[in-house]
């Protein structure tokens, strides 16, 4: 029997980006991590992380606004997934990466290196 590791996060280094208490639901911040801007989100109590960059034209994600549970790009309105990055409707993605709520915060793990 073949094990499925895909969501092993063995090679993740996992990184603060929320403060407990510091997002409101429906919201969105930037946050830099190790050089990199990600766009954090909590929608419906649920945190995600995504690349800053919207495929379209490069908006801002992280600026953008979660209107009925997708994150909104400020620049031309496309609806991004908070947590899968998927916009309904184009085969571009986000890159989404993996988030856990601790008690001292939320973290989001990045490829380790
Ligand atoms: S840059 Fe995001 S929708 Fe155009």
């Amino acid at each position: 029997m073949a094990d499925d590791d895909s969501t092993s996060t063995v090679d993740l280094t996992w990184h603060k980006v929320v403060e407990p208490g510091e997002l409101e639901d429906d919201s969105v911040k930037m946050a830099v991590v190790t050089g990199k801007l990600l766009a954090v989100s909590r929608c419906g109590g649920r945190y995600g992380a995504l690349d800053n960059v919207c495929p379209h034209k490069g908006g801002p994600l992280g600026q953008g606004q979660i209107e009925e549970g997708k994150l909104v790009c400020p620049w031309h309105g496309r609806e991004y997934d908070p947590v899968s990055g998927h916009c309904d409707g184009y085969e571009e993605s986000v890159p989404s990466y993996p988030v856990e709520e601790r008690e001292d915060g939320v973290y989001v793990g990045l490829p380790a290196g």
